[in-house]
């Protein structure tokens, strides 16, 4: 496992952009953490580092946000997801391999996600704009600094 600190979204961006230069383009990146923590954010950074320009913003109602930089990003949140009847009924398993996959809200998803994927959680730090992130799984293995 590798922890992060993060003092600002400029930073948290940062991070995603560090984050992004690991990947190889279809790994499944599963985000957990409460409001406001920075799941968005940190997206933003990743989606620039595989270098989608597109601005980046919450997939709420949308569910799925696409880009495309290096290769396809798809950007999930499943806040309203409740069960895998759901995630067919938005094709989730049809994204699998074809691009990488960030999921925000990883909590409603637990029992769908791939065994390989690449796990971030996010908790408040010591100050009001401070936030740890726990990276784990997967294949990124360097090691990243912010
Ligand atoms: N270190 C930090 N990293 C990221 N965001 C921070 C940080 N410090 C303060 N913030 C603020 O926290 C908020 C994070 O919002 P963001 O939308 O990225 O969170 P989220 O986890 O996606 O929330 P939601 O669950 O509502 O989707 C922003 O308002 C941002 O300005
Ligand atoms: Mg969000």
């Amino acid at each position: 496992m590798q922890k992060y600190i993060s003092n600002s979204p400029e930073q948290t961006e940062s991070l995603g952009r560090r984050l992004a230069s690991a990947l190889k383009g279809t790994e499944v990146i599963a985000m957990f953490g409460g409001l406001g923590m920075g799941k968005t954010a940190l997206t933003r950074g990743i989606a620039s580092g595989l270098g989608a320009d597109d601005c980046v913003s919450s997939p709420t109602f949308a569910l799925v946000n696409e880009y495309e930089g290096r290769c396809k990003i798809y950007h999930f949140d499943m806040y309203r997801i409740n069960g895998i009847d759901d995630l067919y009924a938005i094709g989730f398993f049809d994204y699998l391999d074809t691009g990488v996959i960030i999921i925000e809200w990883s909590e409603n998803i637990i029992d769908a996600l791939p065994d390989d994927c690449i796990k971030i959680t996010i908790k408040p730090g010591d100050s009001e704009n401070s936030r740890i992130f726990c990276v784990e799984g997967g294949s990124l293995d360097e090691d990243i600094s912010i």
